[in-house]
């Protein structure tokens, strides 16, 4: 790996203990203006400095983040399709590579849709990105998409997906939590980080599903409704990160919970 795409990924995975924990607020780039981001700089504020590296479109950045922020940010580059139309997994490169180094990113990503009739050029769209993440020693982050075209995945599907991505050349991969995580992470070749999907009913679910995933081979999570639609974000991503950072128990993490919120 080259050094500056070393150093790069070293600002989001820290090399002390190998470990993340990202923000994701990039719903907005299909989904508009979710609940808890409809004003995203009220949102946001108080949670950056607990998160080692947000991940968010250009248009959120420029106008939501401060430039004199130091946050590493994770650019989403892929989209062009919303949610009112049944062809989410129809995506394009929507942003211009000079674009991302204008922005000084830490890492540009992608979703890529296997088994849906769009695997192909969402595969491909990976591949121009490697080719100038390589080039220019930004990393790739491939996202394996979920949703209604396919369904909930199980560990056969999601290592798959993942695997194909470590073979188009990224360089860290976003997935879900399934049974088995251990068959995914240990085939994937490359960093596993999890995606937290819908809101789930109590803190502990996320906090089991954070410990489990870590447990069992992921480096880190990338959570954003799970964060920012708790009624206490700062206390959620901190228990969270107790978990990604400190090795602590789900139990251990819903006591800082509790402490912090009250
Ligand atoms: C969608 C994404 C999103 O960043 C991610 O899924 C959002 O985070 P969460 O599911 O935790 O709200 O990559 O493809």
């Amino acid at each position: 790996m080259d050094w500056g795409l070393k150093n790069r990924l070293s600002r989001i995975i820290n090399p002390e203990d190998n470990r993340v924990l990202m923000l994701a607020v990039d719903h907005g780039y299909f989904l508009g203006p979710v609940k808890g981001l409809e004003q995203p700089e009220k949102t946001l504020e108080p949670l950056i400095p607990h998160a080692d590296a947000l991940m968010l479109t250009r248009g959120l950045l420029r106008r939501c983040i401060p430039a004199e922020s130091n946050v590493p940010i994770v650019l989403r580059v892929s989209g062009a399709t919303s949610i009112q139309r049944d062809v989410l997994p129809d995506e394009g490169l929507t942003v211009s590579m000079e674009d991302a180094v204008r922005l000084n990113v830490s890492a540009i990503t992608l979703s890529i849709f296997v088994g849906t009739d769009h695997e192909r050029q969402t595969l491909m769209a990976l591949s121009e990105l490697v080719d100038f993440g390589e080039e220019y020693g930004i990393p790739v982050l491939a996202v394996t998409a979920v949703g209604r075209e396919l369904g909930q995945k199980d560990a056969r599907y999601l290592s798959l997906a993942c695997r194909i991505a470590a073979e188009q050349g990224a360089h860290f991969v976003k997935t879900y939590y399934c049974d088995d995580f251990e068959k995914v992470t240990s085939s994937a070749m490359i960093p596993v980080v999890i995606a937290g999907g819908k809101k789930v009913e109590t803190e502990m679910d996320v906090f089991k599903m954070a410990y489990q995933a870590i447990q069992e081979g992921a480096v880190g999570c990338d959570f954003g409704r799970n964060i920012f639609q708790n009624p206490k974000p700062v206390a959620m991503i901190s228990a969270i990160r107790s978990i990604v950072h400190d090795n602590r128990t789900p139990d251990e993490a819903q006591e800082i919970y509790n402490e912090l919120m009250s």
